[in-house]
C-alpha cells in the first residue's frame, strides 16, 4: 500500500509545511512540527452530533450526566483527560457497564490493559453492582484494528482507552506523539461518525499537562472533561472544560472507594461535617458551577527561615494566594512576610472562583493569630473577592450560597453584603469567635 501523503504540523501554533524545518516558520518555535497525514476532503458536510440534538443517553451516573448536560449525545465524541491512577478506566467502565445494562450495544477499547486485567477491574465494579462485566472488551493498540472492530460491532458507545496507546501503521512517530495522537482522534471520529458511534476518548495528561494529549485534541471533539483530584486522595472532581451541548462551568463530585467511584451526592455535607473549626480553618460557600458548594479551606501559618518563605497552595490559584496575602499585610495589618503559608482546600477540590479569597484572608489570619474562628461550635462561614484596596467584592450568587450555608446551620457568614472591607471582616470574625468564649490569641 502507498503511504499516504503527510504534512507537518507545528505542535505549538499549527502551522503546516510540506517539508521538515527544524524551525517553525510560524511561530519560529524549534524541533516543533511533527508529520501528520495531510487533510482528506471532508465527507458529507457537518458531523451527524453536531446536525441533530437528538436526545441524550443518561448514564446512569448523576454527578457525570449534570458535567454532560444529561447525558452522552449520540454520534458526539468526548474526552475525559485526567492523571494517571485518577479513576478514567474504572469511570468509563461503570458508564459503559450502566449503558449495557439498560439495552444499548457498547465497546471497551483498551491498549493499556490486557482483557484479563480489564476483567479483573469489571469484576470489582460488578461486586458493586455495576453490571461492567457485560461490556465487550478489546484488548488493541493497532488503529486499524480497532476501527474494523468499531464497524463489526457498530456500538452505540464505545470507549477508547487511551487515545495515546493506538497506534497508526501509516504514520512514523511513536504511539502517543503529537501526530499519531491526532491522526489516531481523526480517524476514530470519522469511523464512529459512520456507524454513529458516540466515542469516549481516555487521554492522559501529565501534572503539567503538556506532553502530546488531550490539549492538542480540543478543537476536535465535541466535549472535553478533565477529571482531577490527587491520586492519594479519596475526593475526585469532574470538570467540564468545553460542552457543545450544554454548560461548561458544572462540576461532579466523586470519592474513589473499593468498589469504584462512588457519586458524592451531598458534598456540602461532608466537607462541612469534616471541617476540624481549629484555628486556621473556616468553610468557604462557593459556586460550582450552577451548584452551591462548601468546602473548608485551611492554612497553616510558621515562621520560616527562608528568603522568600514558602507559599504552598492546594485547590486555589497560586497568584490569588499572593494576592490575598499582599491585600491582608497592607490592608488589614496581618503579615506574612517572614512566615511560609501554606494554603489547602480539603478533599482535593479545585475552587477556581474569586469567591475563595476571603475564606483564604480568613483562613491565614485565624492560623496567624492562632484563634479559630466561628460561634457556638461551628465553623465560619464566607465568601468573597478581595480587592486590591482593602474592599471587598461582590460574587455571584450570594443568596444561592447563603441559603446552602444555612441548610447546614452555618448562619454566622461573612460576605460582601455583610462587611465592606476585609478589616471589617476580620474584625468581625474575631469578634464573634472572642463572644463564644474560644481561647484568646496565642501569636501577634
Ligand atoms: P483507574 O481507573 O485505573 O485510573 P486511570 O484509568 O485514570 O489510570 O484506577 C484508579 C485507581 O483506583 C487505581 O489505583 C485503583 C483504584 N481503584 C479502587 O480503589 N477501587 C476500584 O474499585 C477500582 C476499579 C480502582
Ligand atoms: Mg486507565
Amino acid at each position: 500500500m502507498a503511504r499516504p501523503s503527510t504534512v507537518f504540523v507545528c505542535s505549538d501554533c499549527g502551522h503546516t509545511e510540506a517539508r521538515w524545518h527544524g524551525r517553525c516558520p510560524g511561530c519560529g518555535a524549534w524541533n516543533t512540527l511533527v508529520e501528520e497525514r495531510a487533510p482528506e476532503a471532508r465527507p458529507g458536510g457537518r458531523s451527524g452530533a453536531a446536525r441533530g440534538r437528538s436526545a441524550s443517553a443518561p448514564t446512569g451516573i448523576g454527578e457525570l450526566d449534570r458535567v454532560l448536560g444529561g447525558g452522552i449525545v449520540p454520534g458526539s465524541l468526548i474526552l475525559l483527560g485526567g492523571s494517571p491512577g485518577i479513576g478514567k478506566s474504572t469511570l468509563t467502565g461503570m458508564v459503559l457497564g450502566n449503558l449495557q445494562a439498560v439495552g444499548r450495544s457498547t465497546l471497551y477499547v483498551s491498549g493499556e490493559e490486557s482483557a484479563a486485567q480489564i476483567r479483573l477491574r469489571h469484576e470489582r465494579l460488578e461486586t458493586a453492582g455495576c453490571r461492567a462485566l457485560d461490556v465487550p472488551v478489546l484488548a488493541e493498540t493497532d488503529l486499524d484494528a480497532v476501527l474494523a472492530a468499531i464497524e463489526a460491532e457498530r456500538p452505540a458507545v464505545c470507549v477508547i482507552d487511551s487515545v495515546q496507546t493506538l497506534h497508526s501503521a501509516e504514520l512514523s512517530g511513536a504511539p502517543g506523539s503529537v501526530g499519531q495522537v491526532r491522526e489516531v482522534a481523526a480517524r476514530v471520529m470519522r469511523t464512529a461518525k459512520a456507524v454513529g458511534a458516540a466515542v469516549i476518548l481516555v487521554g492522559h495528561v501529565t501534572k503539567e499537562g503538556s506532553i502530546a494529549g488531550p490539549r492538542v485534541l480540543e478543537h476536535l471533539v465535541d466535549c472535553v472533561l478533565q477529571f482531577e483530584g490527587e491520586r492519594e486522595r479519596t475526593y475526585r472532581t469532574l470538570r467540564g472544560l468545553k460542552n457543545r451541548f450544554g454548560s461548561t462551568n458544572e462540576t461532579g463530585v466523586f470519592e474513589m472507594r473499593q468498589g469504584g467511584l462512588v457519586e458524592v451526592l451531598d458534598p456540602s455535607a461532608r466537607f462541612v461535617g469534616e471541617a476540624t473549626g481549629k484555628p486556621g480553618s473556616v468553610v468557604l460557600a462557593a459556586m460550582e458551577g450552577s451548584r452551591p458548594l462548601l468546602v473548608e479551606v485551611q492554612a497553616l501559618v510558621s515562621p520560616s527561615e527562608l528568603v522568600p518563605p514558602r507559599r504552598v497552595c492546594n485547590g486555589i490559584d497560586r497568584n490569588r494566594l499572593a494576592l490575598v496575602l499582599a491585600v491582608l499585610g497592607r490592608h488589614a495589618g496581618v503579615g506574612t512576610g517572614t512566615a511560609d503559608v501554606f494554603v489547602n482546600v480539603v478533599g482535593g477540590v479545585r475552587v477556581e472562583e474569586p469567591g475563595a479569597d476571603l475564606a483564604v484572608a480568613l483562613a491565614v489570619a485565624s492560623a496567624a493569630r492562632g484563634v479559630a474562628l466561628g460561634s457556638n461550635g461551628k465553623p465560619l462561614t464566607c465568601f468573597g473577592e478581595v480587592g486590591l484596596t482593602g474592599e471587598l467584592r461582590t460574587v455571584g450568587h450570594p443568596e444561592r450560597r447563603l441559603e446552602e450555608a444555612a441548610k447546614f446551620g452555618l448562619d454566622t457568614a461573612l460576605h460582601p453584603g455583610s462587611v465592606k472591607t476585609l478589616r471589617q471582616a476580620l474584625r468581625a470574625a474575631f469578634a464573634a469567635s472572642e463572644q463564644s468564649g474560644d481561647p484568646a490569641p496565642v501569636a501577634g
